[in-house]
């Protein structure tokens, strides 16, 4: 049994996150990879009600298993329900990410909640540090979703210099191997993402399951062009990292022109809301070719855990 700073914290048998997607991670995804043994999240965007959080978070909290929340911090603003719905659900974790984690330490540490934060650069970590979240997640640019510039190892190697308190890795990690190597490395655990693509259990439409399926590490594209299409606020600073498709391969690194192309822009509103791959975006990570079957997330998890035991076993022979 694998057992870290993380595991001790939350009483989990694995140091695995599922981490907080909004549009995939809702109440059974979560439940699903705590019933693996880890800690699943919800992930909560400035679309969702209040009542989605609530709702969500009902369902892993009825099998009493630990789950989390995230919540992306530049939405709140705007919607502070989204904030107080998620406190009252008591989740143990809130990953509070993408800007400033400083104002919401107090109120969910008073709320007896456990906080983490996405960090991009080293100055993001000195900040979580300094405002007194609990877990650092170091996200690498491999990473699906919205994410910084900075690759996971250099960035993971410079945060763990900076703090004592737990760093888990996210970005790129969907193998036993991979979990293995962030841990020899110094993370508390795992924060996975794109390997949980392609559950039965996530919000996101068979198509995209299957679209994700079939695509290779080497299709992905961090661009700021579905944004802009979508027409949703996200500060400059993290881009999203999805499938190429026949979009993004128009309008990637275009999106000045974009601005100001109505007829371009409503093509991935209307590839949203019928589910067209070609046009609607699909976030994912460079860890996606590793997906390739539609599975439990609960098996996803053990199989992550089993094979990071055999790795880290083996690792260990190398010893003399
Ligand atoms: C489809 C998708 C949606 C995501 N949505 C969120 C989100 O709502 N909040 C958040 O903090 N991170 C979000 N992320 C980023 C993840 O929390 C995490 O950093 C990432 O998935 C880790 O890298 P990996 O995808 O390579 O495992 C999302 C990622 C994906 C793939």
């Amino acid at each position: 049994m694998i057992r870290t700073p993380l595991t001790r914290w939350f009483d989990l048998t694995t140091p695995v996150i599922g981490a907080p997607m909004a549009g995939v991670a809702g109440g059974e995804l979560a439940r699903a990879v705590s019933a693996g043994g880890g800690l699943g999240m919800i992930g909560v965007s400035g679309r969702h009600t209040p009542e989605f959080v609530t709702e969500q978070c009902a369902i892993p909290a009825a099998s009493q298993d630990p789950f989390g929340v995230g919540l992306m911090i530049w939405t709140l603003a705007d919607r502070p329900d989204l904030f107080d719905a998620t406190v009252a659900a008591q989740p143990s974790l809130v990953s509070m990410s993408f800007g400033d984690p400083g104002p919401y330490v107090g109120p969910l540490h008073d709320a007896g909640i456990a906080v983490a934060a996405q960090v991009n650069t080293l100055a993001d970590a000195a900040r979580a540090v300094d405002a007194g979240v609990d877990v650092l997640v170091a996200q690498g640019t491999e990473a699906g979703g919205h994410t910084g510039q900075r690759a996971l190892l250099p960035l993971l190697q410079e945060v763990l210099t900076l703090t004592d308190r737990p760093v888990v890795a996210a970005g790129g990690i969907a193998t036993g191997a991979g979990m293995a190597a962030m841990l020899a490395a110094g993370a508390a655990g795992v924060w996975v993402g794109t390997a949980l693509l392609a559950c039965t259990e996530g919000l996101n439409g068979a198509a995209a399951r299957e679209r994700v399926r079939a695509a290779t590490g080497d299709e992905t594209v961090l661009t700021r062009a579905f944004d802009v299409a979508e027409g949703i606020d996200w500060p400059v600073r993290w881009p999203g990292r999805a499938l190429v498709n026949d979009f993004s391969r128009v309008w990637h690194g275009r999106e000045d022109d974009l601005v100001q192309d109505e007829a371009a822009r409503r093509l991935v509103v209307e590839g949203r809301s019928t589910g067209d791959p070609a046009t609607a975006p699909i976030y994912a990570g460079e860890a996606v070719g590793l997906v390739t079957a539609e599975r439990s997330a609960t098996d996803v998890v053990r199989q992550l855990t089993a094979d990071a035991e055999k790795a880290l076993a083996a690792a260990a022979k190398l010893l003399g």
